[in-house]
């Protein structure tokens, strides 16, 4: 559904950004606004601020920001339309009636689950035919029963150009339905062409049975081994489990989390029916929230080599802010369980997932087998790392039965251990206060966004830039001026620039720009770092406006000559080598 922005202004504005917040965390008032722990990372002093007055959010501690509507979306995982409706029910707003834009965009998402639903049946149905026979001999050896297939309507894309293309269009579908559902590609002549070809086909359905899209699998060793389907309006690989549509019934206590296609479907047809895969990608904090809504236990059943252990190390680190208990199952003489359940079968598998072992003794493992402990001296190194790992559990209870795990391993002294970790951890709360405060009185010192997907190029301009985003924001009666002088394109970050010609537009367009109406148009790392630019934003200046504007000009010039003698250079050397 698509909301009118005047529906969007009042639902911001019955939904104060203090009271929705306040039911999540407990915030307090500090100067002009309120300061509390962030519900999204774990922290112990305080460094989430709210502002009432201009009805934002923003953490220093981990970056994130934006208005009523996307910390809803964040913090209840939902997607924008829930997340509105959520709200407005809230505040006993009904949700406008539904426009003809929203019904147009709903068919076409309707018609997009449409052509997955056929596609599906059409890959099926293949492996029955004489051109499918080596997919299902594929599957066949690897050991799927003819159930599975089916229950997982596995299928076949045949090797020529246009096979599902011309069969979707034979039911109704046109060439642009199959290019939203990323079915079909667009050729250089114009005409469209099947995406997937000659591979074997593992639908992707959600929990409500809707087919999203498709992975494919290559039946040799040539690449990519798997390809799956992009985002497209109705699929984000970011929100979605493949089998969790299965998965969800489960009996069992504890959904395990795999990283591929077959490790699942292996594991569902030895009977462990709680298994799902992140497709293709690292897992994300979308997929986090999604397991939790249905179990409160997972277990990471990752590929055992060193990239499945980096992943490892990721989900657990995801996975720690959740509400959801975590254990690491180790596999030996197997790279994943898809292996495995084929080596040893399912008993040893149900073995492993009684094995499996918490955070604590995962890391504390993990450290063990770094180390050869006949000597005195790796039993040394090997203690001293332990200790470090030791000081990490918050659980008193833990720490202590791992302590006597490793005294009684290493011969050394509980009291001994314990002595150690004590002094270990009054390092770590030192250490740990120390960042917070430096991070709390210079929020801006090294001056990089908290995202890692964004970079400045030039800090001294983009602190600059901020300055004027920050300042107009707040002085709509300036931005004309701003506007006539300094050109969205003289910016060095390309995304403050964003943020400056949509300053400019809303105002040529007559709007008020304030911080509700910019952070309404922003997403994601943009609306993170824009709420950190309000958040720091002192009293509108316009002398400063005036250096901010001097700096940014000044460095744009800078950067266009170093382009031009760049340019320069280069073709001096094109013509010693031409002479
Ligand atoms: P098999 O080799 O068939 O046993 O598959 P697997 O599921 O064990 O695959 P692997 O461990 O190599 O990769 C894990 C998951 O990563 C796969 O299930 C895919 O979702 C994804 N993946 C693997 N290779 C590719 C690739 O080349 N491209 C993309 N986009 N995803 C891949
Ligand atoms: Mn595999």
């Amino acid at each position: 559904m698509t909301f009118s922005d005047s529906f969007l202004d009042e639902v911001r504005a019955r939904c104060d950004i203090v009271d929705v917040i306040s039911r999540y965390t407990s915030l307090t008032k500090r100067g002009s606004g309120y300061v509390g722990l962030c519900p999204f990372h774990n922290e112990k002093t305080p460094s989430f601020s709210v502002s009432r007055d201009k009805q934002f959010y923003h953490c220093f501690g981990c970056g994130v920001g934006g208005d009523v509507i996307t910390f809803i979306m964040k913090i209840e995982n939902l997607d924008f339309p829930d997340a509105v409706a959520q709200l407005a029910e809230r505040a006993g707003l009904a949700l406008p009636t539904i426009d003809e834009g929203s019904t147009l965009a709903k068919r076409r998402r309707d018609r997009v689950y449409a052509v997955n639903k056929e596609a599906a049946r059409f890959f099926h149905a293949n492996l029955h035919t004489e051109g499918g026979r080596e997919a299902l001999e594929y599957l066949n050896g690897r050991g799927l029963t003819a159930a599975t297939q089916t229950r997982f309507g596995l299928g076949y894309a045949p090797a020529a150009w246009d096979s599902l293309t011309k069969e979707m269009v034979k039911k109704g579908f046109t060439k642009n339905e199959l290019i939203d559902a990323g079915l079909a590609v667009t050729g250089k002549n114009g005409s469209i062409y099947d995406r997937f070809r000659n591979r074997v086909m593992f639908p992707i359905i959600d929990v409500k049975g809707q087919v999203l899209g498709f992975g494919g699998r290559v039946m040799d060793d040539s690449t990519p081994k798997y390809l799956n389907t992009s985002d497209t309006i109705v699929f984000n690989k970011r929100k979605n489990l493949f089998a969790l549509n299965f998965a969800k019934k489960t009996a069992a206590p504890a959904i395990i989390l795999t990283e591929g296609y077959m490790d699942v479907i292996a594991l569902h047809q030895a009977g462990f029916d709680s298994a799902v895969a992140s497709l293709g990608t690292a897992l994300t904090d979308e997929q986090v929230k999604l397991i939790s809504r249905y179990k409160k236990s997972v277990i990471i059943a990752y590929d055992q080599d060193g990239a499945g252990i980096k992943a490892t190390q990721r989900a657990l680190e995801l996975i720690k802010p959740s509400d959801l208990s975590v254990k690491v199952l180790r596999m030996h003489d197997a790279k994943d369980p898809d292996e495995y359940i084929k080596k040893f079968g399912r008993d040893r598998f149900l073995r492993l997932i009684d094995q499996a072992e918490s955070e604590s003794e995962y890391r504390l493992s993990g450290v063990r087998a770094d180390f050869d402990t006949g000597s005195d001296e790796g039993k040394v190194s090997y203690l001293k790392a332990a200790i470090e790992e030791l000081a990490k559990i918050s659980s008193k209870v833990e720490r202590e039965i791992y302590i006597a795990r490793i005294a009684k391993d290493t011969g050394v002294s509980v009291d001994a251990i314990a002595h150690e970790v004590a002094r270990a951890q009054r390092k770590d709360d030192r250490k740990k206060k120390r960042d917070e405060e430096n991070r709390n009185l210079t929020p801006v010192r090294t001056h990089q966004p908290k995202s890692r997907a964004v970079r400045f190029d030039n800090p001294k301009s983009a602190i600059a830039e901020e300055g004027v985003i920050g300042t107009l924001t707040l002085r709509n009666d300036w931005i004309s001026a701003a506007a006539e002088q300094l050109a969205p394109d003289e910016f060095s970050s390309p995304m403050l620039s964003d943020i400056y010609r949509i300053i400019i537009n809303q105002h040529d367009a007559g709007r008020d720009v304030t911080p509700a109406s910019v952070l309404g148009v922003l997403e994601g790392d943009a609306s993170n770092h824009f709420s950190g630019i309000l958040a720091r934003e002192a009293e509108p200046n316009a002398d400063a406006l005036r250096d901010y504007i001097k700096i940014i000009k000044t460095e744009a010039a800078k950067a266009g000559e170093d382009a031009l003698s760049a340019a320069a250079r280069l073709y001096k050397d094109k013509k010693s080598y031409g002479g």
